[in-house]
């Protein structure tokens, strides 16, 4: 007689495990902006979404379909008019100032045009966003090392960024949101500068260091082959969700 080993018989139901990232969840989430003789525009309109941790996330859509404005929306950049937005539990749109400045620590953000300041060297950009820091055993020099070395720029760490090309001035900013070790990083068209070989070497990059080091990744782009790395694509149009595909079940 041959045994088997039985399936079991629950669905596969996506278990959230906290360890991988931050979780998302945006209820009814809407922005308006003023604009001009009191008329205001709504760049984000009614949005339910919900991120599981340690997924991956491409927004995609047409210029001005609010992508940028979601992506500040949910790295506290910018509050919410109404909705409910919650990141591992805070709500973004009722939480205080100070519980906005302690959130934002938490996050990395990636920018389409590096924002590298241009007079530190790249190792200097790295350490920007690092507080003094008491805790014992803790070296941010260090830590910054791993990720030159992480992203692939081991021995360019005190290069200005106008000597380094446009995808490592972008590695340099991808080390930059991680230093603070997020549950969170969220890239507003990472790729956006970058010519289609190195914008796809830039999301291999990601994809890899998000095996090394666990979290919730948000990107917006235009390259319709970077969505398709993602593991979830979201398709806005005039500020509400068009579309939203599934992770693959596999
Ligand atoms: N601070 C602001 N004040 C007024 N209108 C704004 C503001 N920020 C964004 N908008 C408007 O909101 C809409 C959405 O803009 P958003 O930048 O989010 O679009 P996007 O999808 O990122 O576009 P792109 O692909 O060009 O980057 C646009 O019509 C834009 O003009
Ligand atoms: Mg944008």
């Amino acid at each position: 007689m041959t045994s088997r080993a039985v399936p079991p018989a629950t669905a596969a139901v996506p278990v959230q495990d906290a360890s991988l990232g931050a979780a998302v969840r945006l209820v009814r989430v809407s922005k308006t902006f003023p604009i001009a003789e009191g008329r205001a525009l709504t760049a984000v309109d009614a949005v339910d979404l919900e991120l599981a941790p340690g997924s991956l996330t491409a927004l995609v859509g047409p210029s001005g379909s609010g992508k940028s404005t979601l992506l500040h929306l949910v790295g506290a950049i910018e509050r919410a008019d109404s909705g409910s937005l919650t990141v591992d539990g805070l709500d973004l749109v009722t939480a205080n100032r100070r519980a906005l400045t302690g959130y934002r620590r938490g996050v990395g953000f990636v920018f389409q045009r590096f924002h590298l300041l241009p007079a530190l060297t790249a190792l200097d950009n790295v350490l920007a966003p690092v507080l003094p820091d008491r805790r014992p055993g803790f070296d941010r020099v260090e830590r910054a090392r791993e990720l030159f070395d992480a992203v692939g720029l081991a021995g360019r760490e005190a290069a200005l960024p106008s000597r380094l090309s446009g995808g490592q001035q972008q590695r340099v900013a991808i080390a930059r949101a991680l230093i603070n070790r997020p549950r969170l990083l969220l890239a507003d068209e990472p790729t956006g500068n970058l010519d289609s070989r190195t914008g796809r070497d830039v999301l291999d990059l990601l994809l890899d260091l998000r095996t090394r080091h666990p979290m919730t990744v948000v990107l917006s782009t235009h390259d319709p082959a970077i969505a398709d790395m993602a593991d979830h694509k979201v398709t806005l149009l005039d500020g509400r969700l068009a579309s939203s595909s599934a992770p693959s079940a596999d």
